[in-house]
């Protein structure tokens, strides 16, 4: 070998052995972690009491008034009590949902107001749920940016500081038209085309980085369409699949704003809390990846109205395309492949496209028992 290649390649291992001499938690094998930079030096120790598996976590959502995380937090609260999962925003909670558990104003773009946070209330587990999602992200590009590229750096910053076991999601919205999309795997091309999809590669990215070079334990699933009965959508792209049974219940009839046959991976809101517990709790060396896809089902609106259409034999669907999330849509994933998922933490949905539909007429008082018999 070269000299100057040999001792290149002295200095470079050098250089990285120092470095992983100075990280405080237990290193990947053949990784190379060293200390964030938001660590403070050795004599500094004081800073982050340490997280013992036998304790419960204490538990931080944020951007938790979302469509996801009031019924996350009311999930995570009846397994780890109630005071020990705290909800945060910017925004202003109901009366209902500031009685029923602890919140606070939490601005992500505020790395000291997040580090209060995190050391007050002695937190372990971080939900990261703070995003704008695609349809809003693309009318609002610059604050898009600031949120979920920003705001996730400081995320990473804070976890890795106090050595946080950390939950991003990601979503279908992370691949694009150059990605295989019947069905896309775990890792193939991501080459996204709105600032959502493409702070989402990097959260994944930037996640799986932080986790190989200072060991923080990064956790993510690419969740696709997730519909949800008590709460409203944020503005995302398949918003339309939960939109139809509000509509369905209430007029009869539902006007799509994408076209009849624009399948894409779906998921009842109960699969998503589930599958997102459960990767939390997943032992590290199950885990073969730290970024997964969790699918439950694949449907197009048409199909959809026809599951509808069985419970609600007046419902009508038409359909005014906007060419935006069409677009969007469109360069998405139509089938998911979660078989890794399926196998590392045994990942398994509960609710189909019938079972999903049934709940969610009931959710709105519809009666589909009367409805089937008529
Ligand atoms: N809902 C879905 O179908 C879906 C699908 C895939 C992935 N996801 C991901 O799940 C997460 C939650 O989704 P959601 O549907 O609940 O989103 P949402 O848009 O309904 O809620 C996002 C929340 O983030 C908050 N937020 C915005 N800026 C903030 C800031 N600076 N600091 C703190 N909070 C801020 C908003 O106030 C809002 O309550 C997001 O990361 C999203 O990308 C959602």
């Amino acid at each position: 070998m070269p000299v100057v290649i040999r001792t290149l390649r002295q200095t470079v291992c050098q250089v990285l052995q120092s470095t992983a001499c100075r990280c405080r938690k237990a290193a990947l094998p053949g990784l190379f972690p060293g200390p964030s930079p938001w660590q403070l030096p050795a004599d500094a120790n004081f800073h982050s009491a340490s997280f013992s598996e036998t304790d419960q976590p204490r538990v931080l959502i944020t951007g938790g008034l979302g469509q996801l995380g009031v019924g996350l937090a009311n999930f995570l609260r009846k397994r780890f009590g109630k005071d020990n999962v705290i909800l945060s925003d910017i925004r202003k909670p109901s009366d209902h949902i500031f009685r029923s558990g602890p919140f606070i104003y939490s601005d992500i773009l505020d790395y000291k107001n997040l580090r209060e946070t995190v050391v007050n209330h002695r937190i372990t587990w971080l939900l990261h749920y703070s995003a704008l999602l695609s349809a809003v992200g693309e009318a609002n590009v610059s604050l898009a940016r600031a949120v979920n590229i920003t705001g996730l750096h400081n995320i990473l910053d804070v976890a890795t500081e106090h050595n946080l076991r950390l939950f991003v999601p990601s979503t279908i919205g992370a691949f694009g038209p150059t990605s295989p999309r019947d069905p896309t795997p775990d890792l193939c091309t991501q080459r996204p085309r709105t600032i959502y999809g493409v702070s989402k590669v990097h959260a994944e990215l930037m996640g799986e980085y932080y986790h190989y070079r200072y060991g923080l334990d990064f956790r993510c699933l690419r969740y696709p369409g997730i519909i949800s009965a008590d709460s409203q959508p944020g503005g995302g792209t398949t918003d339309y699949a939960v939109q139809i049974f509000h509509d369905a219940v209430k007029n009869g009839k539902f006007e799509c704003n994408l076209k009849a046959n624009t399948r894409l991976p779906m998921m009842y809101i109960d699969d998503c809390i589930r599958a997102t517990l459960e990767v939390m709790e997943a032992p590290a060396e199950s885990l073969s990846m730290r970024t997964y896809n969790v699918n439950a089902m694949s449907f197009s609106p048409e199909e959809l109205a026809q599951e509808v259409l069985k419970h609600v034999p007046e419902f009508q669907i038409t359909y005014n395309v906007d060419s935006v999330r069409q677009a969007i849509a469109d360069s998405w994933p139509m089938n998911f492949d979660d078989s890794n998922a399926r196998k590392d933490w045994r990942w398994k949905h509960d609710f189909d496209l019938p079972e999903l539909v049934t709940t969610m007429l009931n959710f709105h008082g519809f009666d589909t028992r009367v409805a089937q018999a008529n």
